[in-house]
């Protein structure tokens, strides 16, 4: 099936909306969270201009090619730090269900499927004053993207790489919304924790997270990472670039 407004109101029970080209889903769904949307609304888009990933990154996200996707959400605020682990969790499932492949994370919410990325996740918080209006949790999966030709040719992959055959958007969406919702519902369960931690594939390797390197030892229930220095301390790091391996001087 296409990805269309009419497939997806067929194959969707919650408001959405959905664009052709849009600049970033995840500001349209800002925006659309300041003028009332409910809590679990969908801004959904087969093109983005101006795709934004982490630590100030672009994402790709050229036309007919991915799922482009933001969630708005209303969670108590104590669950901030769990819409990362959600959305990963959830996209690993939706991929070993309907390619299927093997689907693993790499801290914090990288999608990882054949040594590659696949997938990536931009949660963000609207803040007024103290009070938590909601969040806007954006994630984006490579269904078709052609990387051949690209700096990320190495590191980057497409599902549809992996499935060997045609993907059709609107059933991966169905199925990953319908994972993510059962997760969400249980938000602040330790079943999501071990879950997520099961698919976490940075443990026990050597990490080198910006002047940090050692061992990730563990993870914290807010997904914090444990890192074993040389002597024995162990840091407690949150959101950042991790590197998987030991420092180059070139890197
Ligand atoms: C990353 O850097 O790994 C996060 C990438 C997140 C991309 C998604 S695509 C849908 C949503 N809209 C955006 O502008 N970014 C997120």
């Amino acid at each position: 099936m296409t990805l269309s407004q009419s497939a997806l109101s067929q194959a969707l029970s919650r408001p959405f909306k959905y664009f052709d080209r849009v600049d970033s889903t995840n500001d349209v769904a800002k925006a659309w969270l300041a003028d009332g949307a409910l809590d679990g609304a969908l801004v959904i888009a087969n093109e983005q201009t101006r795709g934004r990933g982490r630590l100030g990154r672009e994402w790709r996200t050229p036309p007919d090619s991915a799922l482009a996707l933001s969630l708005i959400l209303k969670p108590d605020k104590s669950y901030l730090p769990r819409l990362n682990m959600t959305a990963a969790l959830s996209v690993c499932e939706m991929i070993m269900e309907c390619v299927p492949v093997d689907a693993g994370i790499k801290w914090p919410n990288d999608v990882i499927v054949q040594g590659r990325k696949v997938s990536g996740v931009l949660p963000e918080a609207i803040w007024e004053a103290d009070q938590l209006a909601g969040a806007v949790l954006g994630i984006g999966v490579n269904v078709r993207v052609d990387f051949s030709g690209s700096a990320l040719r190495e590191s980057a992959i497409s599902l549809e790489q992996a499935a060997g055959r045609r993907l059709d958007r609107v059933v991966l969406i169905t199925a990953l919304l319908r994972r993510f919702d059962a997760w969400y519902s249980q938000i602040g369960s330790p079943a999501l924790f071990d879950a997520w931690r099961s698919r976490l594939g940075t443990l026990n390797e050597v990490v080198t997270f910006h002047d940090l390197e050692g061992v990730a030892t563990g993870v914290t229930a807010e997904g914090a990472l444990l890192i074993r220095d040389a002597n024995g301390r162990i840091h407690k790091r949150g959101a950042g670039e991790l590197v998987v391996g030991a420092r180059h001087e070139d890197r």
